[in-house]
């Protein structure tokens, strides 16, 4: 591999989230803490952070193609730790449906919703599904996300699981610069063809889909929709259970629409995250602070469906280690754009700015285990940065909710140009 071009950022007006060793996700008291340097450089060498430090104390780094910010400030780009960014077709007609005054729930269970998308799935071949989905990733990527998780889950049989997860490795592959972590999330919904013999669903996907994903590599990650109308407590256990086995940890859609008993089933299996988290009572909040399980939130996915936002608050007071990432999917959240959900995390869910900002950067990367490579200015991570316009101050980003605020997006050590 060749070298690439070493570069020197300087005058920077606030280097934002400088951490060094940081070796587990903040919790509470500490998520409110952002640390930044003023008037600062940054030395970028082979895609990597080599160093930074204050501008009256500029090293010697002749030779060095140097950019001067005049002021910008700059940060981690987010690290997007739950997204469906594969899939073949958006479902606007849902969304006219629900204006109308059906719910997500009615919808689903009239056949709309997961299986809508998993038939339109099926009906798609690999390459266009690639094409389709690397678009929504570029898409997202110019929005200033620098590493993303990526579920299956609108295949919902075993080939066209696979062939979503393919889709995934392909990516990864292709922009190998921006960590991709794998999900697969089989037990997403109850096929049709399933619909009265459950228990032989839960089966193939233990018996037959699991196997197969692991020995194909395909999966980092067993997710499940542990919630009303979708998946059981005692079906997702057994799942997380069989994944365990095959090296896959746990994550878990948890209580979305209703206490599920998702939050405990991924505790006791020592999930990585559980995620949504709308509905907490306080059993839920205790299993998690006795675990090291990371609270997801996806405020997108509340705004979208006009469900009740996750108490974020409430769950950093509690001391809680918390998460934002955007959900990007085709039926819940038809968006990755990870500054809004910056907006509505301290709008919706009373977060500080400062919060915020770490949850969608450094606790992403934790909630989807790339933190020694992403989510904060440290020495020896990925170049992967935002250059933010002449904004005032940090609380000017989650203030300006629809301002385009961020001017550049650099991914290895290279500023991304429109492709
Ligand atoms: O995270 N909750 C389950 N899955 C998605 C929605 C999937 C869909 O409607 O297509 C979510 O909200
Ligand atoms: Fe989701």
């Amino acid at each position: 591999m060749t070298m690439k071009q070493a570069i020197l950022l300087t005058h920077i007006g606030k280097l934002i989230q400088i951490r060094e060793g940081l070796q587990s996700p903040l919790r509470g008291r500490d998520m409110s803490e952002l640390p930044t340097l003023d008037n600062a450089w940054l030395l970028i060498e082979n895609g990597e952070i080599s160093d930074y430090g204050s501008m009256d104390q500029l090293p010697d780094t002749k030779g060095v193609k140097e950019r001067n910010l005049g002021g910008r400030m700059v940060m981690p780009a987010w690290v997007d730790s739950h997204t469906h960014i594969v899939y073949a077709q958006s479902r606007e007609e849902e969304f006219v449906m629900r204006l109308k005054g059906r719910s997500y729930e009615e919808i689903a269970e009239s056949g709309g919703g997961i299986l809508n998308s998993a038939k339109k799935l099926r009906n798609t071949s690999e390459e266009e599904l690639y094409l389709r989905a690397k678009k929504r990733l570029l898409e997202v990527r110019s929005l200033g996300t620098g590493a993303i998780e990526i579920k299956s889950g609108y295949g919902l049989d075993t080939d066209s699981e696979l062939k979503m997860l393919r889709v995934i490795a392909r990516l990864r592959s292709e922009y190998s610069e921006m960590p991709i972590k794998s999900t697969f999330l089989g037990a997403h919904a109850i096929p049709a063809e399933f619909k009265n013999r459950r228990s032989e669903f839960i089966d193939l996907i233990t018996e037959e889909m699991i196997p197969r994903v692991a020995d194909e590599g395909l999966a980092d990650y067993c997710d499940v929709f542990c919630e009303r109308g979708f998946f059981t407590v005692e079906e997702s256990d057994r799942i997380l259970k069989a994944a365990a086995t095959h090296g896959m940890r746990a994550k878990v859609h948890a209580n979305e629409l209703a206490l599920s008993g998702g939050v405990q089933v991924g505790v006791n299996n020592e999930a990585v995250s559980v995620d949504h988290l709308e509905f907490m009572g306080e059993e839920e909040i205790r299993a998690l602070k006795n675990s090291e399980t990371i609270a997801t939130l996806l405020p997108s996915t509340a705004f979208f469906l006009n469900l009740e936002y996750a108490e974020g608050r409430k769950l950093i007071d509690e001391g809680l280690a918390v998460a934002l990432a955007s959900d990007y999917n085709p039926g819940s959240t038809p968006s990755g754009r990870m500054p809004f959900v910056l907006s509505l995390a301290c709008i919706k869910m009373r977060m500080s700015p400062e919060e915020a900002i770490n949850a969608a950067t450094i606790n992403g990367a934790f909630a989807m285990e790339v933190a020694d490579r992403c989510g904060s200015i440290s020495r020896g991570k990925l170049a992967n940065l935002l250059v933010l316009k002449d904004v005032p101050s940090l609380s000017f980003l989650p203030y300006a909710f629809g301002t385009d605020w961020i001017d550049r997006v650099m991914i290895h050590g290279d500023f991304i140009e429109g492709e």
